[in-house]
C-alpha cells in the first residue's frame, strides 16, 4: 500500500525536483506542421477528415496549421530561449511512407532528420512518437486499424524511421492514446476516421496494442538502447456519491477507459469485469498477441487532462464548484496524484513521463503585446505540484511535458482552442512566449518553484487514492 503520511514544510516552500528531471513540451505532427501535400508527402486520414465538410469546426483543417514545416529551426529557437530539456513531436507516417507501406519519401525524413540534429544543437533531448493520429489515408481505404495487418505495416514503418534517427534518438512513443484512437475515432465518430461503431472500435483498440508491441521489438531490434514507452490518455475516475452502487458504476468505467490498455500492457490479459460487459464486441485475441502486447516497457507515458465523476445511473456528474476549461473539461489537479498513487500501487509499473498535461484558455493579447493566461499559468502550478508530492509518496516521474509549446489544430476543435505556452498568431504566424511560457521556462531553470505553505498542505492532505 502506498504510505500517505508527510512531512509538512514549516514556511513557505520550495517545490524542488530531482536534478535529472526532465521538463518538456509537446506537441503532434498533424497539429502544427502544414505543408500537408508538399515534398512527396501522402494523405493521412486527418487531412481527408478536415477536408471534408461539416467535420471539423468553422472548417478549419491542418494544411497550414503552424506553418511549423517550414518555421522548424524558428520553433527549437524558441525551445531553446525557454530552457526546454526535450521535446516530444510525433512523426508523419504519410510523410515518411506516403502510402503507409511501400516506397519511403525521403524528403519527408530528411524534415525529421534536421528537426532532430537542431535539437541535439540545442541540447533538448527528442522524444519521437511514431503514431500521433495522422494514419495514411491508403492504409483506412484497406480497413485502417481495423485490418489486422496494419501491425506489420505499422513495424515496417517503425523500422525506416529507427533506422534514420536511431543513432542520435534514445526516446521513442510507440502509440498515442489508443483509447482515443478507438473511443473517438470509430464509436462516436468525432476524430477521423469518423466511425461509430463499439465492435470496431474494440477490434481497432486491439489492434493499436499488438502494432504496440510489434514496434517495440522492431525497435529494441535495431537500437538495443533504446528507451520505449507508449503514452496513455487517462482520467482519475471517482465515484459521485459513497454509495457502493457509484462505486462500482466508477470501477466498471475505470476497466472499460484505463485498465483496458493498463491491464494488456503490464498483466497480460484484459480486465475480466470489462471483457464480459463488452459481451459479443470483444475483439478477436489471436495466440501470441497477449505476449506481443505485454512486454516490458522502459517507460510509461500518461497524458492526463482532467477527471471524471461517476453517478450510480453511470452519469458524468458535473461539479458546480470546479473551474472547467475552454474545453469544458473539469480543471482537477489533485486527481492527477491520486491516479498516480493509485496506478503506481495497482500495477508494476516502469518509470512515468508526464506526456501531455496542460489546459485550453483564451489569452489576453496586452497593449504592450505580451500574453496574459494566469489560469493556465495556475493549472501548470497545480498539477506540478500534485505531481511532486505523487513522487513524494514513491511514484517514479521521470519528466514532464506541457500540452502544448503552441497554440494549434486542436482536432474536431480547430484552431478555437489554444493550449500553447506559445501563442500563435495563425495569419501572421508570429509566436509570441506567453506569461505561462516565460513562468515555465523560470520552473525549467530553477528546477521547481514556490508554493505557499498553506497550499502545500492542502495539495497533500486532500483526497486520497480509491
Ligand atoms: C490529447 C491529444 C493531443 C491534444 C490534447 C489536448 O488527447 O493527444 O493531441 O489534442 O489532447
Amino acid at each position: 500500500m502506498v504510505d500517505h503520511r508527510i512531512s509538512f514544510p514549516t514556511a513557505d516552500y520550495c517545490v524542488t525536483f530531482p536534478r535529472q528531471f526532465l521538463w518538456g513540451a509537446a506537441t503532434a505532427s498533424y497539429q502544427i506542421e502544414g505543408a500537408w501535400d508538399r515534398d512527396g508527402k501522402g494523405e493521412s486520414i486527418w487531412d481527408r477528415f478536415s477536408h471534408t465538410p461539416g467535420m471539423v469546426r468553422d472548417g478549419d483543417t491542418g494544411d497550414r496549421a503552424c506553418d511549423h514545416y517550414d518555421r522548424m529551426e524558428e520553433d527549437v529557437k524558441i525551445m531553446r530561449q525557454l530552457g526546454l530539456k526535450a521535446y516530444r513531436f510525433s512523426i508523419s507516417w504519410p510523410r515518411v511512407i506516403p502510402g503507409g507501406s511501400g516506397p519511403v519519401n525521403l524528403k519527408g525524413l530528411d524534415f525529421y532528420d534536421r528537426l532532430v540534429d537542431r535539437l541535439l544543437e540545442a541540447d533538448i533531448e527528442p522524444f519521437v512518437t511514431l503514431y500521433h493520429w495522422d494514419l495514411p489515408q491508403r492504409l483506412q481505404d484497406i480497413g485502417g486499424w481495423v485490418n489486422q495487418d496494419i501491425a506489420a505495416h505499422f513495424a515496417d514503418y517503425t523500422a525506416v524511421v529507427a533506422r534514420r534517427l536511431g543513432d542520435r534518438v534514445s526516446n521513442w512513443i510507440t502509440i498515442n492514446e489508443p483509447w482515443v484512437i478507438a473511443h473517438l475515432g470509430h464509436l462516436t465518430g468525432e476524430h477521423a476516421p469518423g466511425l461509430k461503431d463499439r465492435r470496431i472500435a474494440l477490434m481497432v483498440a486491439h489492434n493499436l496494442l499488438v502494432a504496440h508491441g510489434r514496434a517495440t521489438r522492431t525497435l529494441r531490434e535495431n537500437n538495443p538502447l533504446a528507451q520505449v514507452g507508449i503514452a496513455l490518455s487517462m482520467r482519475h475516475i471517482e465515484p459521485a456519491d459513497e454509495s457502493q452502487e457509484a462505486a462500482d458504476m466508477a470501477r466498471i468505467r475505470w476497466e472499460e477507459e484505463a485498465a483496458w490498455f493498463l491491464d494488456p500492457l503490464f498483466k497480460g490479459h484484459y480486465p475480466p469485469g470489462a471483457w464480459a460487459n463488452f459481451g459479443a464486441d470483444v475483439p478477436e485475441v489471436r495466440p501470441m498477441d497477449m505476449a506481443t502486447i505485454c512486454q516490458n516497457l522502459d517507460f510509461l507515458g500518461i497524458n492526463y487532462y482532467t477527471r471524471a465523476v461517476i453517478s450510480k445511473e453511470d452519469q458524468e456528474v458535473r461539479q458546480n464548484k470546479s473551474v472547467y476549461t475552454e474545453m469544458d473539461w473539469e480543471v482537477s489537479p489533485e486527481s492527477l496524484k491520486d491516479l498516480l498513487l493509485r496506478i503506481s500501487d495497482e500495477y508494476h509499473l516502469p518509470p512515468i513521463y508526464i506526456t501531455e498535461n496542460g489546459a485550453a484558455f483564451e489569452d489576453r493579447v496586452e497593449k504592450d503585446g505580451t500574453i496574459s493566461d494566469e489560469s493556465r499559468r495556475l493549472y501548470l502550478k497545480e498539477h506540478l505540484l500534485n505531481i511532486r508530492i505523487a513522487m513524494e509518496h514513491g511514484t517514479g516521474l521521470k519528466g514532464y511535458f506541457v500540452w502544448s509549446l503552441l497554440d494549434n489544430f486542436e482536432w474536431a476543435h480547430g484552431y478555437s482552442k489554444r493550449f500553447g505556452i506559445v501563442r500563435v498568431d495563425y495569419k501572421s504566424q508570429k509566436r509570441t512566449i506567453k506569461d505561462s511560457g516565460n513562468w515555465y521556462a523560470e520552473v525549467a531553470r530553477n528546477n521547481g518553484f514556490a508554493a505557499e505553505k498553506a497550499e502545500y498542505e492542502r495539495v497533500a492532505t486532500a483526497g486520497s487514492p480509491a
